[in-house]
C-alpha cells in the first residue's frame, strides 16, 4: 500500500463510547479487541496519543528484535513491529489480526485506550505495561497538529477552540487528565505497571532505558544500551520511513510531519498569556486529587 495512492478515509466524527469520546476507527473492532486474547508474556505500550508511544516502541522494539536483527528495522514500519490494538481503519488490517499474526516473543502491542477499557486478558494474564505520559500542554500541541494531518480524526479547527475542547475532554480517547491519572491510579496497586514521563526521555534516554531494562529484567550490554540511545535520537527516526509514518495513507506530511519537534517546552510558541492562565486555573482543579506531577520544562 503507497501513502499517495491509497484513498483517505472521511474525517469522522466524535462520540461518547462507555463515556469517552471517540471515533469509530478505534471502535467498529470493539467485540474483537474486548475479547482479545493477550499472553503472559504479552508487553503493552500505552499512551495518550502523542506522549511518545513511538518512541518507547521503538526502543522496545530494539531491546527485544531489532538490535540483534537489523534486517527486521527496514523490513517492516513500526506500526506492523508493534500493532494497534483498537486500529479498524478501511483497507488496512485490524489492530487485532495485526497482532494475532506477530511471530513474536514477546509480542509488543500499543494501545491508547484509557485504563479503565483495556481488555481484561491483559490484567488476567499480568501482562506488563509501559505507560508513556506527557505534559498537558505539549501533549495538546503536539495533538493539535497531528488532528490537522491526520484523517481519522475529526477536524481540529482553530487552535483556541481545540484548547478548549482539550480542557473538555473532547478529544479522540477522552479526557488527558482522566486518561494520566487513571493510569497513575492504577500503577500503585500493579506492579506490572512502568509509568514513563516524556520529558524524562528527553532529559536523558539513557537513564529511561536503563530503568525500562530493569523494569523488564533485560541483561542489555551498555553498549547495547548505548547503540539504542543513538538509533532513537529524535534526528534519527524523523529520517527512518520506518518509524516516522510517512507510509501511513491516513497522513498529510504537507500539513505536518508525524515526527514534529520532540521537544518539550513547544506549548510557549502556541498558547497565549491568557490562554496559559485559563488553563492552569482549570489544571489545578482536575488535577488537585492526584499525586502526579509533569514537568512542562526541562
Ligand atoms: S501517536 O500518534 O499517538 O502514536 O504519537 P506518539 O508517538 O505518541 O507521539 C508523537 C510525538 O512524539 C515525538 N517523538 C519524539 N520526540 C523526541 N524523540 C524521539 N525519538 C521521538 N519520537 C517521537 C513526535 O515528534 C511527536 O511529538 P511532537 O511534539 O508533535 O513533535
Amino acid at each position: 500500500m503507497s501513502a499517495d495512492t491509497t484513498p483517505r478515509p472521511p474525517r469522522p466524527t466524535l462520540s461518547d463510547f462507555h463515556g469517552v469520546s471517540m471515533v469509530h476507527y478505534f471502535t467498529d473492532n470493539w467485540e474483537k479487541v474486548q475479547n482479545f486474547k493477550a499472553r503472559p508474556d504479552d508487553i503493552l505500550v500505552a499512551t495518550y496519543p502523542k506522549a511518545g508511544t513511538t518512541w518507547a516502541s521503538y526502543i522496545l522494539d530494539l531491546l527485544y528484535f531489532s538490535l540483534r536483527q537489523p534486517d527486521r528495522m527496514t523490513s517492516a514500519p513500526i506500526y506492523e513491529r508493534v500493532p494497534f490494538l483498537e486500529m479498524h481503519i478501511p483497507n488496512f488490517m485490524t489492530g487485532t489480526d495485526f497482532a494475532d499474526n506477530l511471530d513474536t516473543t514477546p509480542r509488543l502491542i500499543k494501545t491508547h485506550l484509557p485504563v479503565q477499557l483495556v481488555p481484561k486478558s491483559f490484567w488476567e494474564q499480568k501482562c506488563r505495561v509501559v505507560y508513556v505520559a506527557r505534559n498537558a500542554k505539549d501533549n495538546a500541541v503536539s495533538y493539535f497538529h497531528f488532528d490537522r494531518m491526520n484523517f481519522a480524526h475529526p477536524e481540529p479547527g482553530d487552535w483556541n477552540s481545540y484548547l478548549q475542547r482539550f480542557m473538555d475532554g473532547k478529544m479522540v480517547f477522552g479526557s488527558w487528565y482522566d486518561h494520566v491519572t487513571g493510569w497513575w491510579e492504577r500503577k500503585q496497586s500493579c506492579p506490572e505497571i512502568h509509568y514513563m514521563f516524556f520529558e524524562d526521555m528527553v532529559e536523558d534516554t539513557g537513564r529511561e532505558i536503563e530503568k525500562l531494562c530493569s523494569f523488564l529484567g533485560l541483561g542489555s550490554t551498555a553498549e547495547e544500551k548505548q547503540q539504542i540511545r543513538d538509533l532513537v535520537q529524535f534526528d534519527t527516526m524523523k529520517k527512518d520511513d520506518m518509524a516516522n509514518y510517512s507510509t501511513v495513507p491516513v497522513m498529510d506530511f504537507k500539513v505536518s510531519p508525524f515526527m514534529r519537534k520532540g521537544k518539550v517546552g513547544d506549548w510557549k510558541n502556541h498558547f497565549t498569556t491568557t490562554q496559559n492562565e485559563q488553563f492552569d486555573e482549570d489544571y489545578k482543579k482536575k488535577m488537585k486529587n492526584t499525586t502526579l506531577q509533569f514537568r512542562t520544562e526541562v
